[in-house]
């Protein structure tokens, strides 16, 4: 087994994690801080989102500088003693590659916007208006409105599959992949253990652009036209020949759309990555995974449990990375369990099926807390670039204001987003200043601090169940197989090495619910209620053993 199987792998979104400087976003140094804590969770790698210079459009995911730290963040000599710190607790750390796209302040896309000529000239996708100067074609950003932009200077259009603010680069240029692969080199020369990749699907543009199926707002999802091109994979493997090859790092990348069936060909050793974050449990609530907001249905278990098991499946000679949460994401008990639902014992429901399915355990920072949704009053409190695509889009689908506003509550990446809660102190402890998305209002109940004094906490819950899962090597390396499947109520699946043989049964409603006839006799390991009963309480979790 290699370091990255056998722990968790813990993921902090910066901004929001713990700022020592009073400015109101957070920094490395509270990245230091908090290691031991991070380290307390049996975590073994910090996967950071985007630390590098930006204009913060996107939050970091439009990035002006590959090779340098946002001021704001600190400085590279902060980024080494992270590194360095780190390591002294046996942490490494990865970093998000965002290399589908630059910022639009980019000097390779100042330089190719400049003029056709320029030396620079084909590392974005440039394109001539039709005929009577509209958009080469009617696609739909990811963030919503067209994804061409007009660029006078040049008298072209320019493709950004994301915000206007990241243009896509042109990987048909040899010279572009070069630099993109010098930059990943410089950050694995610095210590890093690995690589997040970020939106990779789209990094390869079909030959022809062709207009596509027209939606209410007239326009067709990009993301239908471009992803996982055919191609793609030769990309893919020049990058992991330049840059992973033979190294002890990890590489997950971001891959919406690769059906579990297409892993095979993606991770492992025949494939390119290590790990692959496919999207199909998590956009369960949408038709075809298409991601509006205001259609999303009321989540059919069985549909979860099938997305599980099929990645379970599919990964079952390679690897996976288990996850409910991260920054594009709501928060994991509103998501999953029913409104009524008791927050903490869901989200230790969560947390069980977490650390024992197979495969690594992705924490994201407030998961272990059992943090939930965060609602603000108005649009405009949204900071989160793609709440306002959609709340245009719930609009154009002829939603009300008010029922737009309600699906940007339920989905809004700002809900992963708000600050960290350390303490019951102002602002968490997240920030001496003002924090830069309000904290939740919860805080006083919901902290650190308060979690790491109960013996029953969201937090001491995880702890158990990360040591529990990380000296077990059932729940590293054994067979997955799904029971009950059939059933719209409980998740039951087992993993099975050898003659050992664990049991995961998981209540997904908010009443009882009768224990299934397969766990009869077998001995209750761990779970989120203390006692026992011969049946399932409301969103009850366990692990047994047989
Ligand atoms: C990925 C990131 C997301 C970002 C987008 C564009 O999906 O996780 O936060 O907005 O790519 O880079």
């Amino acid at each position: 087994m290699e370091w990255w199987q056998n722990q968790a792998v813990y993921q902090i979104y910066p901004k929001s994690f713990l700022d020592t400087t009073g400015k109101g976003t957070g920094d490395l140094r509270g990245i230091i801080e908090k290691l031991d804590y991070i380290k307390s969770l049996g975590a073994g790698a910090i996967w950071l989102t985007p630390i590098y210079p930006s204009p913060m459009v996107d939050n970091g995911y439009d990035i002006s500088d590959y090779t340098a730290i946002d001021p704001r963040f600190g400085t590279m000599e902060d980024f080494d003693e992270l590194i360095a710190k780190a390591k002294e607790r046996g942490i490494r750390i990865v970093m998000d590659l965002v290399y589908n796209h630059t910022s639009d302040e980019h000097a390779w896309f100042k330089e190719s916007k400049s003029s056709k000529t320029n030396s620079k000239s084909d590392w974005y996708i440039w394109r001539d208006a039709k005929p009577d100067g509209s958009a080469p074609t009617n696609w739909r950003s990811i963030f919503g409105g067209s994804a061409w932009e007009w660029c006078e200077e040049r008298q072209q259009y320019y493709l950004h599959t994301f915000a206007i603010q990241q243009p896509d680069l042109n990987w048909e240029n040899p010279d572009v992949r070069q630099a993109l692969y010098d930059a990943a080199n410089f950050w694995l020369d610095r210590g890093v253990g690995g690589f997040r990749i970020d939106a990779i699907v789209y990094i390869k543009k079909p030959k022809n652009f062709v207009d596509g199926e027209p939606d209410s707002d007239g326009k067709s999802n990009v993301h239908n036209m471009i992803a996982a091109t055919e191609g793609i994979l030769d990309f893919l493997h020049e990058f992991k020949r330049e840059v992973f090859e033979g190294k002890d790092i990890f590489t997950v990348a971001e891959a919406n759309s690769v059906k579990p069936e297409d892993l095979p060909e993606w991770v492992g050793e025949r494939g390119v990555f290590d790990m692959l974050f496919e999207f199909s449990h998590v956009n369960v609530m949408f038709d075809n995974g298409e991601e509006f907001w205001h259609r999303a249905k009321p989540i059919k278990l069985s549909d979860l449990k099938a997305a599980l098991t099929a990645s379970q499946k599919a990964t079952r000679n390679t690897w996976y990375p288990i996850y409910f949460e991260n920054h594009d994401k709501p928060r994991s008990v509103n998501n999953f369990f029913p409104d009524d639902a008791d927050k903490n014992l869901a989200a230790k429901a969560l947390a069980t099926i977490l650390f024992t399915l197979r495969g690594t355990p992705f924490i994201y920072q407030g998961e272990e807390l059992g943090f939930a949704n965060e609602p603000f009053n108005s649009i405009d409190d949204y900071d989160d670039i793609s709440s306002h695509g959609q709340y245009d889009l719930a609009q154009a689908d002829g939603l009300s204001p008010e029922d737009a506003l309600r699906a940007v509550h339920k989905f809004s990446r700002d809900n992963a987003r708000t600050p960290m809660q350390w303490d019951s102190s102002i602002n968490a402890g997240f920030t001496s200043g003002k924090a830069w998305l309000p904290v939740h209002k919860d805080f006083k109940n919901c902290n650190a601090e308060v979690e790491e004094r109960d013996a029953d906490s969201v937090l001491n819950f995880y702890r158990r169940l990360s040591a529990l899962r990380n000296s077990s090597d059932v729940l590293i390396g054994g067979e997955y197989e799904e029971l009950c499947h059939d059933s719209e109520e409980i998740y039951v699946f087992t993993r099975t090495l050898g003659d050992k043989k664990l049991c995961t049964v998981v209540n997904f409603t908010t009443h009882d619910v009768e224990l299934p006839a397969q766990i009869k006799g077998a001995k209750k390991l761990l779970g989120n209620y203390a006692d026992e009963k011969n049946y399932l309480r409301e969103t009850e979790a366990a692990i047994y053993e047989f």
